[in-house]
């Protein structure tokens, strides 16, 4: 039995892999790159991969904004949240996360729709 998705998954070297990959595929669908003009993409990166790795049980303490908070403002839709969860789960699925893992992180991951979605 793992200690924890997260270094289960290996850790940090992993989530930074999953995260820039996410990226990758969020800024080349052309859905989703307008909510990300003109955002620091560093500190984005910065605060996702904390946030994945707090999700996962990481040892790593998350500094950003809550999730309602950090999206309020963006006016995402049900479409929208979709296409990005679909994308880290494909990020997931091709750094080598195994499917149990892949799981355990998206059920954590959908459980935010409705603040993110500010409903
Ligand atoms: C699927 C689950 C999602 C997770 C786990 C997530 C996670 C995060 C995190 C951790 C931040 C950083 C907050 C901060 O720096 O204080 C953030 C910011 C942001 N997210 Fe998400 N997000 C998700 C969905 C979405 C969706 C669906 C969109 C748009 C389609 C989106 C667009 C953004 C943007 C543009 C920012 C930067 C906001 C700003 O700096 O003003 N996110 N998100």
């Amino acid at each position: 039995m793992a200690q924890s998705v997260y270094s289960d998954i290996g850790g940090r070297e992993a989530v930074e892999a999953v995260v820039t990959d996410f990226y990758d595929r969020v800024l080349a669908d052309e859905q989703l790159v307008p909510f990300f003009e003109d955002m620091d993409m560093d500190e984005l990166r910065a605060h996702q991969i904390q946030f994945i790795s707090a999700v996962a049980g990481g040892p790593v303490e998350y500094t950003g904004d809550g999730m309602r908070e950090a999206h309020a403002h963006l006016d995402i839709d049900e479409e929208d949240f979709d296409a990005v969860g679909a994308h880290l789960e494909e990020a997931l699925r091709s750094n080598g996360v195994d499917e149990e893992n892949v799981e355990a992180i998206m059920s954590e991951v959908v459980a935010l729709k409705d603040p993110i979605l500010d409903r």
